[in-house]
């Protein structure tokens, strides 16, 4: 199941962030596999392990990061090529975001770079709290009933729109429960800002305590 919904997920990202069709790279979800895992033996280890040592698991890692920055790349190089106006998704935003910066190079780099994050942050998250969702599911059936009957209510036939997210209660329960429950976000540390901004004073230390 886990596979299925990673190609869901992809899919559902493309379209909802990007206006594009994901499916040819459904590859791809070996690849957030891959970085994902590097994350987490990064922070087990501390960072011992140095990325330019050619063991198995960095030519693993560095692989799948070129991977999907060639991926953000053509993303990116199509949407220049196809400039859809009004389209109002990420990679127009960040299009916009980047117009003006002169030097072209770091300017793609930034862009891949930003889209890539959006791609890893986005993917595994959602890939993991839907496959939660379906494995509750599947063993409280009465629950499932109702969040059918809900969708029913709500939506009848048609496909549900941002909108329909405040009317889809019951659902939003359900997710949150899952999310509770097997929580994939855990290992994030806690951050305090080593900096704040001020409108007068620009950026300076921020309060220890
Ligand atoms: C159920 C789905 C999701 C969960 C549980 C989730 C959870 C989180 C958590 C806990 C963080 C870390 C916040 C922090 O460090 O303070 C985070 C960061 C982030 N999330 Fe999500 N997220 C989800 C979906 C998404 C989606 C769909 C996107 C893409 C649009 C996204 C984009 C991001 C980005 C860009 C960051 C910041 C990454 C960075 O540190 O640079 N997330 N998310």
């Amino acid at each position: 199941m886990a596979e299925e919904v990673a190609r869901l997920t992809l899919a559902v990202l493309g379209q909802a962030l990007l206006s594009s069709d994901l499916t040819p790279f459904a590859a791809l979800a070996g690849a957030f596999d891959v970085a994902q895992d590097q994350a987490m033996f990064d922070m087990v280890t501390l960072d011992l392990v140095p990325p330019w040592i050619p063991t198995p698991r960095n030519r693993r890692f560095e692989r799948a990061q070129r991977q999907l920055e060639d991926v953000a790349s053509a993303l990116i190089a199509e949407r220049e090529r196809d400039y859809l106006p009004g389209a109002g998704d990420m990679i127009s935003l960040l299009l916009d975001a980047y117009r003006d910066e002169p030097d072209s190079r770091l300017r793609h780099r930034r862009l891949r770079d930003e889209l890539v994050t959006i791609l890893l942050a986005g993917h595994e998250t959602t890939a993991s709290t839907l496959s939660w969702t379906w494995y509750l599911l599947d063993r409280h059936p009465e629950v499932a009933r109702r969040m059918h009957a809900e969708a029913t209510e709500v939506l009848g036939d048609r496909k549900p729109g941002h909108d329909d997210l405040s009317r889809l209660t019951y659902t939003t329960m359900v997710i949150q429960e899952a999310m509770r429950l097997y929580r994939r976000s855990g290992v994030c540390r806690a951050r305090r800002p080593v900096r704040t901004t001020s409108a007068v004073t620009g950026c300076r230390p921020a309060p220890t305590s």
